[in-house]
């Protein structure tokens, strides 16, 4: 594909995050959207209507989509029990894909999509927002100047009552948004994580079933110590949903609260500069970009798995009161992939891989692949 060719895209979910996705690549020239997919059909008309496309074609299955239009992407904003599914069949079909968060409901079936991107040969994207922030972009900068970062926190306070499934889950905190600042913290300190102690707990006065609150303490590369302190239970002082941000340099410090342009002590950089796009959208443009031209994707999957794993294994952590290593937690997924697997050359794949950290963090350290 030519550069600047309009991307032809299928979207599938049409939900809350759908129907955002869908409004920014209608708006942009680097997308031509050419089909809606949800289950609940008549969700996905309505969404393409409202937009004014009442001739894009809608269906309740991405396979349906698939025989009916030529595409050359698919987006995947589903509910995260449906990602596995929805991009395993994007790939297969030879079309690379762009995931909300999180690549899929486990790290398995996230590592045996990692497998799938590269037995297709096309590019598995995942959307993490917040890693888009024009603020957090200027938190990094600000620390370079400081020398070695020793020391990172992220504290998070906030009271939402969601209703719905976050209310009864097990690890509301943990696996439904933690991942944002843990994510966050492997871009801003360019490390990745070696081992983890986490503690869950939850206020007496919570009105969560699960825990939903949670200290966790990171052994990043190069010694360095992420301390996440998080809270969905604590009305008043709250922070902001970036949370509150410290970086503690060999130089001085910089600091961020999450809403507001980052300071730094001593004075370490001009805050101001913004990405192009920031956020969701930031994300469907860089990976127009991937597609185009081959061009690395900050949240390919085999780099996003080490933002999932930290999840994984917080929680492990957390429920056996142990402190546990990351490539552990990615070898136990690597085999429960290998054990699931039903497509042959996904497997393997995935046997050829050798200790799956290992792996990840040399594949991710290279190029993206292209669709071509
Ligand atoms: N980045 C962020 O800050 C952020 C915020 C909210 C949600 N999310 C993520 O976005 C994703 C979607 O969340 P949402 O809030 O839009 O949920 P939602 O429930 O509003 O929408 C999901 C849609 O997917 C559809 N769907 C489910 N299974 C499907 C399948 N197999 N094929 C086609 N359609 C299917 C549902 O019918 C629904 O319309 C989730 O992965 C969530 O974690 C990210």
């Amino acid at each position: 594909m030519a550069e600047n060719t309009p991307l032809r895209i299928i979207i599938v979910g049409a939900g809350n995050m759908g129907r955002r996705w869908l409004a920014i690549a209608e708006k942009s020239p680097a997308y031509d959207v050419v089909g809606v997919v949800d289950i609940v059909v008549d969700g996905a008309r309505a969404a393409a209507d409202e937009l004014g496309r009442s001739d894009v074609p809608v269906t309740a299955t991405l396979a349906e989509m698939l025989d009916t239009v030529q595409a050359d992407a698919v987006a995947n904003v589903t509910i995260p029990a449906a990602h596995v599914d929805v991009t395993g069949l994007a790939l297969e079909r030879g079309l690379p894909v762009l995931s909300e968060k999180p690549a899929a409901a486990t790290l398995a079936e996230s590592i045996a999509l990692a497998a799938a991107s590269e037995v297709s040969g096309r590019l598995f994207a995942v959307s993490q927002s917040r890693r888009h922030n024009s603020q957090l972009h200027d938190l990094k900068r600000r620390a370079v100047p400081l020398g070695q970062v020793g020391i990172a926190t992220t504290e998070f306070f906030k009271a939402p009552h969601f209703g719905g499934f976050r209310d009864e889950m097990e690890h509301p905190l943990l696996v439904d948004m933690a991942i944002h600042p843990f994510d966050s913290a492997r871009f801003v300190l360019d490390a990745d994580p070696v081992a983890v102690y986490c503690e869950e707990y939850n206020p007496s006065w919570s009105w969560y079933a699960g825990d939903a609150a949670a200290t966790a303490v990171f052994e990043m590369t190069g010694g360095v110590r992420y301390i996440y302190t998080g809270s969905w239970a604590s009305p008043g002082a709250e922070t902001s949903w970036n949370g509150s941000w410290r970086l503690s340099a060999e130089g001085g410090g910089a600091t961020w609260n999450g809403d507001d342009d980052p300071t730094s002590d001593p004075e370490s950089g001009p805050s101001g500069e913004r990405l192009a796009y920031g956020g969701v959208s930031e994300s469907l443009h860089a990976f127009a970009d991937a597609v185009n031209t081959g061009a690395p994707f900050s949240g390919e999957i085999h780099d996003n798995i080490l933002s999932l794993a930290m999840v994984e294994a917080a929680v492990l952590s957390a429920q056996t009161g142990t402190r546990v290593l990351i490539d552990d937690v990615l070898e136990n997924a690597r085999t429960e992939a290998i054990g699931a697997a039903v497509d042959d050359a996904v497997r393997a794949a995935l046997e050829a891989w050798g200790p799956a950290g290992e792996h990840l963090r040399t594949y991710s350290s290279r190029l993206v692949v292209s669709a071509g």
